[in-house]
């Protein structure tokens, strides 16, 4: 009898093992992601920069999307310089069940709405490009952020103004003074790059031993008809006393060549950098309008901010090139363009 008992109790055990393994499984096949989507929110669509980064990001998508047969959905919206709307998108994206949201801030001083959104929903968050401050991030466990190096592309534009007056000084310190004269044209006043930009490629110059005098310097929001309309009255004012433009970005440098094209005056244009490396950027050097610029590595940024909410959502780990820092930051260096090298930069965007 006892045995009877107890054969018919390990029956009964192992048919309950096998009914709960099979429901273990039918419940993880339920799991098994089959749709991601993304709800991403610009501080404007019409910049050059981040327009060639969505670009990136939705080609980096449908690629994921072919590979792995997970449908991806990417939803990007603009807030068109407006925090609150930005901040009614978010909440748009987190009621209708979008499984991750990146937000490129329009106030990056003010992220506290966003935040509070997305962390009682438990959905992560990614911040990209426009960069909010440590203690903002910190505040929630699956907020994110995507940029680049904010130091290096004034220095390098600082490098790129000294190296080429050691080869040719004249090309650059026309008046011979030993000092170069430059204009500044800075993107949004109280954006990270903005800033950090202009401070670094000054101090590189003169650190180098090299004196400058500041003419002037403009607001024109990385803008490129700004950047136009701010230098047609420098030039105005200053003329062929200007020896450098060092401008925050590509888009406001090209609106300086505009301004010099414009008065058909490019047999005394000053020496322009940039930074971006956008295509039309990236053309003006391979013309010689440009002498430099600094690569911002839209593919990179692009693909991180895939990669990152495909890991988020599924589980799984990023991929090992992607390199994560206090399990909160990715960010891309840049990379120095001149001429010798534009057209390994020109392929990237083809
Ligand atoms: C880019 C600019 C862009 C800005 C937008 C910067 O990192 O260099 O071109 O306008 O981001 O936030
Ligand atoms: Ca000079």
């Amino acid at each position: 009898m006892k045995k009877i008992i107890a054969v018919v109790f390990l029956v009964l055990l192992i048919v309950i093992l096998i009914a709960m393994g099979s429901i273990h499984i039918s419940s993880q096949e339920k799991n098994k992601v089959e749709r991601i989507k993304i709800g991403v929110s610009v501080y404007n669509q019409y910049d050059t920069f981040i327009a060639s980064l969505m670009e990136q990001l939705k080609s980096c998508a449908v690629q994921k999307e072919n590979e792995t047969g997970i449908e991806i959905i990417v939803d990007i919206v603009n807030a068109a310089g407006s925090q609150l709307e930005q901040n009614d998108q978010v909440e748009k994206f987190v009621n209708n069940g979008y499984d991750v949201v990146c937000v490129n801030l329009v106030d990056r001083t003010d992220p506290t709405l966003i935040i509070d959104k997305a962390e009682s929903a438990g959905i992560p968050i990614i911040f990209f490009n426009r960069e909010l401050v440590p203690e903002d991030l910190k505040r929630y466990d699956k907020a994110y952020y995507v940029g680049a190096v904010t130091i290096e592309p004034g220095i390098m534009q600082g490098e790129m103004i000294v190296d080429l007056l050691k080869e040719k000084k004249e090309s650059v310190d026309k008046n011979a003074d030993n000092k170069i004269q430059y204009i500044m044209l800075e993107g949004e006043a109280g954006h990270q790059d903005a800033i950090i930009r202009t401070e670094y490629a000054v101090n590189t110059i003169v650190e180098n031993g090299i004196q400058v005098e500041k003419l002037d310097y403009a607001l024109a929001n990385w803008n490129r008809d700004q950047g136009k309309s701010k230098m047609d009255k420098l030039i105005e004012e200053f003329g062929n006393e200007i020896e450098v433009i060092i401008s925050n970005n590509d888009d406001m440098a090209l609106g300086a060549i505009d301004a010099y094209i414009d008065r058909q005056k490019l047999e005394n244009i000053p020496v322009i950098v940039g930074i971006d490396g956008t295509l039309t950027g990236l053309t003006a050097v391979k013309e010689g309008y440009m002498y430099g610029t600094a690569y911002n590595d839209d593919v990179g940024q692009g693909r991180s901010l895939l990669e990152l909410a495909y890991a988020l959502k599924t589980g799984q780990s990023l991929p090992e090139d992607i390199v994560m820092t206090e399990e909160k930051y990715i960010r891309y260096s840049y990379k120095k363009v001149t001429k010798e090298n534009v057209d390994e930069f020109i392929s990237i965007h083809q």
